[in-house]
């Protein structure tokens, strides 16, 4: 059995972010920062996470609901020590309890299962900086044990020379803790209950301390600022990128894509300038992924070629299919193998079969299109009766001519033929060829109407 408590500390205000909103609920790669701290907290399978939040009221704890996490005001905030002792009732005094920052989303479960290894005892999360201003300094003695951690506002002209610093993160003995903070004072430079203050309390009493580093410093940076949001945003970008490309996938430029959410590619992808991938997005061996697109929530299969400036979000789309330039494919949108959607045609909630052509400024929503069927440019499913929404079914092999109006709910049969600028409002029979427009007539002895000269009547 896992004995562990996570407690998330996310009731600082984010003055710096000049936002109603709290600063734990900013999004960073499409979700907020403490969504993946959580995400994070999570993974690691704890018996008990509990957020300690502030501002904004119940925003943070409505906004995490789905969350297995207890959620506790801390009100007003004295300090990481103070956020931390009002977890303590919530937790159990057997097993160890992590203490993980909502603002510094970035880090990553390889870190805290380092963590869990290191040891009993006390285990800091530390790391070294050329620039450690503003953070607190972790103290050794000559042997290298550590001491106690100081405040840079506390700290002597010596110890601000330290560069191992304390990242925040840390892992104790969940009874020592509530020992430890139960004997926190706030007689120092900011009159605050530092939780940093344990760590000479364990020195004291002769229980291990241990630190443990990151893999990467990126883990551990905390927001503050947008500056700093829109920075860890192109450093998580960058990393994700990185990975794509480790994995074999083309990017015409691995500084321009943006992964929000989880991105899975088969072999010989190519992805080029300006896409953004959101939610869940798998893409098949041989996807091409032309400029400026946005995938959503969906899944391309081998060898399609999608074109510049498509938008694709909730849809399944087949094996060499061609989309775009310029296509939006709607949720419920369900395209078998070789088919193509040109551009400004529309596609919502509809399955289209194998071979199946849409290539020029149509819209086909709430439908059912059989294969090998071309839908002529123009071409409107009228789904909408200002009421209610209504299918329009296509069979096979059919050709709907351009301009043509289809009012649901409607059937046209296989092989029908429909006649350009129709509007169709009662089934079409299959293999026949169904028109509807009045006879095309020339008026004799017609003319232009004159523009009127001013002052004549
Ligand atoms: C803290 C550490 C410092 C460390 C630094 C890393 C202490 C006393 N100092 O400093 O050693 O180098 O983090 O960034 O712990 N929070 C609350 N309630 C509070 C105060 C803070 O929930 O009353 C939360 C904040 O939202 C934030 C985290 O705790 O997520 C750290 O708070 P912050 O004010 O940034 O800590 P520092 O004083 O910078
Ligand atoms: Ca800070």
């Amino acid at each position: 059995m896992n004995l562990l408590n996570i407690v998330i500390l996310a009731a600082g205000k984010g003055t710096r972010m000049y936002s109603e909103k709290p600063k734990v609920l900013h999004a960073l790669a499409g979700k907020p920062l403490l969504q993946h701290v959580l995400d994070c907290a999570v993974a690691l399978r704890p018996q008990q996470i509990c957020v300690v939040y502030g501002h904004g009221g119940e925003a943070v704890p409505q906004a995490m609901q789905q969350y297995p996490a207890k959620f506790v005001i801390q009100e007003p905030q004295l300090g990481t020590g103070h956020a931390v002792q009002q977890a303590m009732p919530l937790l159990a005094d057997d097993g160890q309890t992590m203490v993980l920052y909502g603002d510094v989303p970035l880090i990553q479960h390889s870190t805290l299962h380092q963590m869990q290894q290191a040891g009993d005892g006390l285990v800091l999360l530390t790391v070294n900086l050329d620039n450690p201003a503003g953070y607190g300094r972790i103290v050794r003695n000559h042997q290298g044990d550590v001491l106690a951690i100081v405040e840079e506002k506390d700290a002597s002209p010596e110890q601000r020379g330290i560069r191992e610093v304390n990242t925040g993160i840390l892992l104790a003995p969940t009874g020592k803790l509530r020992e430890w903070l139960a004997k926190l004072q706030n007689n120092n430079a900011q009159g605050e209950y530092y939780l940093t203050d344990i760590v000479a309390m364990a020195v004291q009493q002769g229980i291990a301390v241990h630190t443990v580093q990151p893999a990467h410093e990126w883990e551990i940076h905390g927001i503050n600022s947008k500056a700093q949001l829109a920075a860890l945003e192109r450093t998580r970008q960058q990393v994700e990128a990185s990975r794509l490309l480790a994995h074999g996938v083309t990017l015409a430029d691995p500084a321009r894509i943006d992964v929000r959410g989880r991105l899975n590619c088969g072999r010989d992808v190519e992805i080029d300038v300006g896409c953004i991938f959101e939610g869940d997005v798998a893409l098949g061996n041989n996807v091409h992924v032309g400029a400026y697109s946005i995938i959503r929530n969906a899944s391309i299969a081998d060898g399609t070629h999608i074109a510049p400036y498509s938008l694709i979000d909730s849809s399944e789309v087949g094996a060499n299919c061609h989309i775009g330039p310029y296509a939006r494919l709607r949720p419920g949108t369900r395209l078998h193998a070789d088919v193509h959607i040109g551009n400004f045609v529309e596609v919502k909630n509809s399955e289209i079969a194998q071979g199946s052509k849409a290539n020029h400024l149509s819209y086909i929503g709430d439908s059912t299109v059989g294969s090998c069927v071309n839908i002529g440019a123009g071409t409107i499913t009228c789904n909408y009766d200002g009421a209610n929404k209504h299918r329009t079914v296509i069979g096979d092999d059919v050709f709907i001519g351009s301009a043509t109006q289809l009012v649901a709910p409607v059937t046209v049969g296989n092989g029908a033929t429909i006649g350009a600028g129709s509007t169709i409002t009662k089934d079409a029979p299959q293999g026949g060829l169904t028109l509807s427009r009045s006879k095309q007539v020339t008026v004799a002895g017609w003319k232009r109407p004159a523009k009127q000269v001013k002052g004549e009547k």
